[in-house]
C-alpha cells in the first residue's frame, strides 16, 4: 500500500502506462487475476455475473434512467458554501476486539457563502450528537453557534448541522465531533483484512482504501477531490503494532486510561484530497532503505513474509529515484511506505475489469499494493 501523499501523485500508472520492473510485473499478474477468476466479485457464481454482465449490457439506458430519476447528479455534489482547510483526525481501531473504531474529527473551513447548514459527507458512521461543537476559529473557547437539529440523507451520504444563525462570509469556523466507526469486511473505507500466522492462528490489520468516495466512511469530511486540504492524523494501537500513515510519525503519547496503547501523532500533510488519505495499523514488520535523493523507503510485511521483501525494497527505492528523475520532479515527501496487504480491492467490487488498467498499485505513489 502506499501511503504517502500525494500532491504530485505522479500518477506513474495513468498518464504514461505502467513502466514495471520484472518482480512489479508479477506482482500485478497475480493481482489481475482476480478479477477474471471472479474471486473478489461479488454473487456467488460466474452465471449470476455473465447475467448482471449480458443485463448491464443490453439495458443500459434503462439503467441511468434510473439513477437520473430518483436524484439529480448535482444533488450529489456538496454545496460550495464552505470550504475545508485543515482536518484533525483521531481514530482508535479496535482490531483486536469488537472491531469497532472510536473516533474524533475536527475540521476548519472558511465560509464562501453566508450559510446555516453545515453539510459535509459521512457513511456507515454513528455521530456522537451531544458531541457536535462549531466555534469561531478565533473564538475557539467561546460559546459557539448552536446547533438547532443534525439531520442524515442516506442517499447522497450527507451529514448536515442545521444552525440558528448564518455563518458569516470569509471567516472561519471549526467543526469538532466525536464519532463511532466499524472496521468493516468490504475492502473499503478504514477496513479489516486478516491473514495467518504459520500455527494457524488468524491476525488482523486495519487499512484504507479511500478512492474514490469512502473516505466519509472513516471519518466525517468533504469527500469531493476539488476540496483540498491539510490533515494531521492521530491513531490509537496497541504498543505491540505500528501504525503508519502519509507522513512521518511526530510522536507518540500513552493513550490516557488505557494500558498498553498509544496515539501515534502524525505531521501535517500537505494539502490534498480527502482519497489520499491513508493509514494502516497492524503488527507488520518492515525494511528500510534510502534513496539516492536521500528519501527514507520502507517496505512492509506479514512477519513470515518480510524476508521475501529485499526486492520490492530495492526496486521500490529505483523506481522512486527513476521518476524523480525522469519528470524532474522531486518527490514532495521525506518518505514512502510500500506494503504488502492481504487483502485489497483491486477490482473495486462491482466496476470489476474496467477500473483496473489505470490502477497500478505496486507503484503510483497514494495507494496500496494488494497480494503477497
Ligand atoms: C448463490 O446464488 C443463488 C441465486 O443467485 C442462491 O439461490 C444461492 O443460495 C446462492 N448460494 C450461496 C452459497 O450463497
Ligand atoms: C468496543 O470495544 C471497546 C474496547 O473494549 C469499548 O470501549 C467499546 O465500547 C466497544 N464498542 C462497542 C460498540 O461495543
Ligand atoms: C443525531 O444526528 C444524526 C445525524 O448524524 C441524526 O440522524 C439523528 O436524528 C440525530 N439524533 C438526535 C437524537 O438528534
Ligand atoms: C513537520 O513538517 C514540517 C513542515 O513540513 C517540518 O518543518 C517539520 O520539521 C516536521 N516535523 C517533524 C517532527 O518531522
Ligand atoms: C533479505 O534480507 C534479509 C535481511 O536483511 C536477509 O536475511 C536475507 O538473506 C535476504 N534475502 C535475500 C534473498 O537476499
Amino acid at each position: 500500500m502506499e501511503i504517502n501523499e500525494s500532491v504530485a501523485s505522479m500518477s506513474f500508472g495513468k498518464r504514461n502506462g505502467c513502466h514495471v520492473s520484472k518482480g512489479v510485473a508479477l506482482l500485478l499478474g497475480v493481482l489481475f487475476l482476480a478479477p477474471h477468476g471472479v474471486a473478489a466479485m461479488p454473487g456467488n457464481d460466474s452465471q449470476t455475473l455473465a447475467a448482471r454482465a449480458r443485463g448491464a449490457r443490453s439495458s443500459p439506458l434503462s439503467a441511468s434512467t434510473t439513477l437520473f430519476t430518483t436524484t439529480k447528479v448535482n444533488d450529489f455534489r456538496l454545496p460550495t458554501a464552505l470550504k475545508p482547510l485543515h482536518y484533525t483526525v483521531r481514530l482508535q481501531p479496535f482490531i483486536r476486539g469488537n472491531f469497532s473504531i472510536m473516533g474524533y474529527v475536527e475540521v476548519e473551513v472558511e465560509v464562501v457563502e453566508e450559510t446555516s447548514t453545515f453539510t459535509f459527507h459521512m457513511a456507515d458512521i454513528t455521530t456522537h450528537n451531544d458531541s457536535v461543537k462549531i466555534v469561531d476559529s478565533e473564538k475557539r473557547n467561546g460559546k459557539g453557534v448552536h446547533i438547532l437539529k443534525q439531520t442524515y440523507d442516506n442517499q447522497q451520504e450527507f451529514y448536515h448541522a442545521h444552525l440558528s444563525r448564518p455563518l458569516k462570509k470569509g471567516r472561519r469556523y471549526l467543526l469538532s465531533m466525536a464519532f463511532q466507526g466499524y472496521l468493516n469486511e468490504h475492502l473499503h473505507g478504514f477496513y479489516r483484512s486478516s491473514y495467518k500466522v504459520a500455527n494457524g492462528d488468524e491476525r488482523w490489520v486495519a487499512v484504507t482504501q479511500f478512492q474514490p468516495t469512502d473516505a466519509r466512511k472513516a471519518f466525517p469530511c468533504f469527500d469531493e477531490p476539488a476540496m483540498k486540504a491539510t490533515f494531521e492524523i492521530f491513531l490509537a494501537r496497541e504498543t505491540d503494532m505500528s501504525a503508519i500513515s502519509n507522513m512521518p510519525r511526530i510522536d507518540s503519547q500513552p493513550v490516557e486510561g488505557q494500558e498498553g496503547w498509544v496515539w501515534d501523532h502524525f505531521n501535517t500533510s500537505v494539502p490534498m484530497p480527502t482519497y489520499l488519505v491513508a493509514f494502516l495499523v497492524s503488527d507488520f514488520k518492515s525494511m528500510e532503505a534510502t534513496t539516492q535523493n536521500g528519501k527514507t523507503f520502507r517496505v512492509w510485511a506479514r512477519e513470515d513474509a518480510i524476508s521475501q521483501a529485499n526486492y520490492s525494497l530495492k526496486i521500490g527505492a529505483d523506481i522512486l529515484t527513476f521518476f524523480e528523475d525522469f519528470f524532474s520532479i522531486p518527490y514532495p515527501l521525506p518518505k514512502q511506505d510500500m506494503v504488502a496487504i492481504p487483502d485489497f480491492p483491486l477490482g473495486h467490487g462491482e466496476l470489476g475489469p474496467n477500473h483496473l488498467p489505470g490502477d497500478c498499485y505496486a507503484i503510483r505513489p497514494n495507494s496500496i499494493c494488494g497480494g503477497q
